[in-house]
């Protein structure tokens, strides 16, 4: 079973199990609605990249700890796009949650699928006690404070902010904890795989910004000039498009040399390139190629 199937088979059963035993189907509908269909689910995959270049011994460890990323992913996704937020009525190209089920629910299914993602760990981790609590706090890091994405969001509540710092802990935080938990999940030393997630999430929320300029709603399934509406601090609006183009090529080359010197690193490279690929909006591909 490939990385992307691995993961969907994991969230199904996370979702299943939290929807049965008298739970209100209108919330289950709403998480329901929040996990699937699936995103790029780009975090997960890197996460079970990483584990496998780790020599994993327990393939559902890392089917877990991306489960949970992703999970949390969804999560932030539906509270990023309510009315107090971004206020965005469109998602993976359908309507947001809360455009769907209303706010309340919108709130409760993202507040359901964090405990969730915790849940998830602990459910499958009970096999490896002693690799539960490094994946706890990698993991839970990346979401919190001081650091994680609530403090990245918290950074739009601030008069001033360093781009870098909002885009790490928005973003790049989530993707740190994906090559982490992969390693940990397998027992493996940590150390070489920080830099690799730091690159990938600079680089990913970079892309995220040019594609908020440059790309249509209808290629990304989602309201594009936010950033601008908005006044949010954006790798654009520092750099300009030109010099926001020159920072992600350079990132995705950083990110493609820091992979360490391992039995998958051609896997990860692959990863790293076709995303970088995937992430291009049409429009300059265009340009690229002419
Ligand atoms: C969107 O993330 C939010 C950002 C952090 C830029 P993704 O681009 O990974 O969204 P999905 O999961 O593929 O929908
Ligand atoms: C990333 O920032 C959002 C998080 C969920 C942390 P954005 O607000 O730029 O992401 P999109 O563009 O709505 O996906
Ligand atoms: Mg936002
Ligand atoms: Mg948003």
């Amino acid at each position: 079973m490939d990385a992307l199937a691995r993961t969907e088979k994991a969230l199904q059963a996370a979702v299943t199990r939290a929807e049965a035993n008298g739970c209100p189907p209108r919330l289950a509908a709403a998480v329901r609605h929040a996990v699937f269909p699936r995103g790029a689910r780009i975090r997960p995959r890197l996460c079970l990249a990483v584990a496998n270049a780790c020599g994993e011994d327990n393939p559902a460890l890392a089917e877990a700890a991306g489960a949970s990323l992703e999970l949390l992913h969804c999560a932030s996704l539906v509270h990023d796009d309510l009315p107090c937020f971004d206020d965005a009525s469109v998602r993976r190209g359908k309507p947001s949650v809360h455009k769907a089920f209303g706010e309340p629910l919108a709130v409760l299914a993202g507040d359901a699928m964090i405990v969730m993602a915790f849940q998830t760990l602990a459910r499958e981790f009970v096999a490896a006690p002693d690799r539960l609590a490094p994946v706890m706090l990698i993991v839970s890091r990346a979401v919190g404070m001081p650091t994680g994405i609530v403090a990245g969001q918290a950074w739009e509540c601030e008069p001033d902010c360093v781009l870098e710092d909002y885009h790490r802990q928005k973003t790049g935080a989530l993707f740190v904890a994906a090559t982490l938990a992969g390693a940990a999940a397998t027992g493996a030393d940590l150390a070489p795989w920080q830099r690799l997630g730091d690159l990938i999430g600079a680089s990913y929320q970079v892309a995220d910004d040019i594609r908020d300029l440059v790309a249509d709603a209808e290629e990304l399934g989602k309201p594009v000039g936010q950033d601008a509406l908005l006044g949010r601090p954006s790798a654009v609006a520092q750099l300009g498009l030109a010099g926001a183009i020159q920072r992600l090529e350079q990132l995705v080359r950083e990110a493609v040399e820091s992979i360490p010197d391992c039995p998958g690193a051609g896997e990860l490279r692959a990863l790293v390139l076709s995303e970088a690929k995937r992430l291009r909006p049409k429009k300059l591909a265009a340009q690229v190629a002419a």
